[in-house]
């Protein structure tokens, strides 16, 4: 691309400003400074002309900011075989990939660098250039593209920019409002969003016992907002091999006409798939069974002294095992459907955060897939997220807050966060969300899993964090190595004097995932280093902690 002379003219230097809700952004992705160098001049010739303007590197540009602008000039040059500058990719990639937005709203113009004796010249330009108006952005001024001496064509086309800012102020504001208007129907629990599947990456490793998944979500356009710390309610559709033998197993045809979940007739088939939990047992189910097949064994297993019996009975089965096991010869499609509950959403914990990744939220799903009576089960809402979605793309969706799961107000208080297994989620959102606010508050994050090879779920994420300093402290147990079971709340015991330290300093205390027994252990650790280290009983340790829990500085997002 450029010479030698254009390499000097290199300034990394570049300016931040704080965003502004509505602005003119002068984007500049350059590899030896020379688009840098014209975006500095065109900013000042903005900010002379009173048009309020920001100007801002590719590299640190994110995505969000787009939504924001009202107009954004671009001035890349183009390197190599046609590639954009070193600083430019990830804006590059962005734009390109599948997850830029729809820029409806937006104006633009681009002013493209290059040389005339490369093949691919102003290559990079020319892609901004068409895939800004591909996403729906209006070109207000048409593109230059310039050859190794610049500063003409450069010159032009900034004058006819500035014409035309100046001549269609700013119409931004007129078009959110049109988009707010259609976008009046707000989606809910009752009429969830359609979620598309960006990402489904299998975060566990070969040879690990299990299989978790990183899924990435597009919320674009829904309306829906979500704060780290919320869970996203998920609306599964069953897994259609069990609809099938379920069918079979009773004898009833997919066609048959069943009133749905929403009172509205449809096929059993569709109503097996979408509407009905078809796993689960409940006991209002056993009951209307156990009347309805008539079968004594049923009927005694549900009688108060068996409780025992019927909870042995209960232990890995499900409806199938039910309608197998007690034959209704000649069941209506009718009483069958009668018989069961709305198949209800699942909550995941959200993995993102909005300020960093914008109009997506990440999951971290654990695949609940095992074998019991000589069947396979499959866990509803898992394993539609990681095999089933891709037959429509879809997933419906929406935000369930979660007000008793917050970051502090204040960025400066330091976080320890407890999240084994996926419990972890939120903590990446946490992260993720002090990275771009730029919280300067001290991060602490204990996590624990079954092998370090292939369980350490975002591994290189929280090594990055670590180096860059966001995660201060990052404490790992491994319960299925070599060398002995440990949990979390083990490395807690271990790190005892400095956990109380934080706490004295008021760090907030967060823990999330199994509810079971993990909460309850990490309960008790944390009561133990509170009556070590503070030097009380148990009696002060329990209030130490009860005085956490009701100024909100312990939190629990348990299930
Ligand atoms: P295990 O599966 O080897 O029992 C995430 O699931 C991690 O939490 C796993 O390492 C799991 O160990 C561990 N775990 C299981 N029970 C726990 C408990 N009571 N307290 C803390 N961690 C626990």
């Amino acid at each position: 691309g450029f010479g030698d002379a254009a390499q000097k003219l290199d300034q990394s230097s570049s300016l931040r400003v704080p965003e502004l809700s509505s602005a003119v952004t002068v984007l500049f992705g350059s590899q030896t400074g020379n688009a840098e160098k014209l975006a500095n001049a065109l900013y000042a010739r903005l900010q002379q002309s009173g048009i309020a303007a920001r100007l801002e590197d590719m590299a640190s540009y994110k995505g969000a900011q787009l939504k924001r602008d009202s107009s954004l000039l671009v001035i890349v040059s183009t390197y190599g075989e046609g590639d954009p500058p070193d600083n430019a990719r990830p804006f590059y990639e962005f734009l390109h990939g599948k997850k830029a937005p729809g820029l409806e709203g937006l104006q633009f113009s681009v002013l493209a660098l290059g040389d005339t004796s490369y093949e691919y010249f102003c290559h990079t330009g020319r892609e901004f250039d068409s895939r800004l108006e591909e996403l729906g952005a209006t070109r207000i001024f048409p593109r230059a593209d310039c050859d190794v001496d610049y500063e003409e064509a450069a010159e032009s086309w900034m004058e006819g920019v500035l014409g035309a800012l100046a001549e269609g102020g700013s119409s931004r504001a007129g078009v959110a409002a049109a988009a707010a208007i259609e976008q009046s129907v707000a989606y809910s629990k009752k009429h969830p969003f359609p979620a598309s599947v960006l990402e489904n990456i299998r975060l566990t490793g070969r040879g690990s016992t299990k299989d978790v998944r990183h899924i990435e979500l597009s919320i674009e356009d829904s309306g829906l907002r979500y704060e780290p710390g919320d869970a996203l309610g998920v609306m599964p559709s069953n897994w259609p091999e069990r609809v099938a033998a379920l069918m079979e197993s009773t004898g009833l045809a997919p066609n048959a006409t069943v009133p749905g979940a929403d009172g509205v007739e449809t096929t059993l088939e569709g109503a097996l798939l979408h509407h009905y939990e078809i796993t689960t047992l409940t006991r209002p189910f056993l009951e209307k069974y156990a009347e309805l097949s008539g079968s004594h064994e049923l009927t005694e297993l549900l009688k108060e002294e068996n409780r025992s019996r019927l909870r042995d009975f209960l232990d890995g089965r499900e409806i199938i095992d039910v309608v197998r096991r007690y034959p209704v010869p000649g069941i209506s499609a009718d009483r069958f459907v009668a018989m069961l509950r709305k198949l209800p959403p699942r909550l995941y914990s959200i993995a993102s955060s909005p300020n960093a990744n914008p109009d997506e939220v990440h999951l971290t799903v654990g695949v609940v897939r095992y074998e019991s009576h000589g069947m396979e089960r499959q866990g509803v809402a898992s394993t539609f997220l990681a095999d089933r979605v891709a037959e429509d793309g879809r997933v419906p969706v929406y935000v369930d807050s979660n007000p008793n799961f917050r970051l502090p107000e204040d960025p400066d208080v330091p976080i320890v966060m407890v999240g084994p297994g996926t419990g972890v989620a939120p903590f990446r959102a946490f992260l993720a969300e002090r990275e771009a606010s730029g919280a300067k508050g001290r991060n602490w994050l204990f996590f624990g899993d079954r092998n370090f090879h292939t369980d350490f779920l975002y591994q290189r994420e929280w090594l990055a964090h670590r180096k860059n300093g966001l995660l201060s402290r990052i404490d790992v147990a491994f319960s299925r190595d070599e060398g002995g079971k440990a949990y979390v709340q083990h490395r807690m015991l271990e790190q005892g004097r400095a956990l109380y330290a934080w706490l004295e300093e008021g760090a907030h205390f967060y823990v999330c995932g199994d509810a079971q027994r993990m909460a309850a252990d990490v309960h008790e650790a944390l009561l133990s280093v509170v009556a070590k280290e503070g030097g009380c009983d148990r009696e002060r340790a329990e209030d130490y902690v009860r005085n956490l829990q009701a100024s909100k500085r312990y939190q629990r997002d348990v299930y």
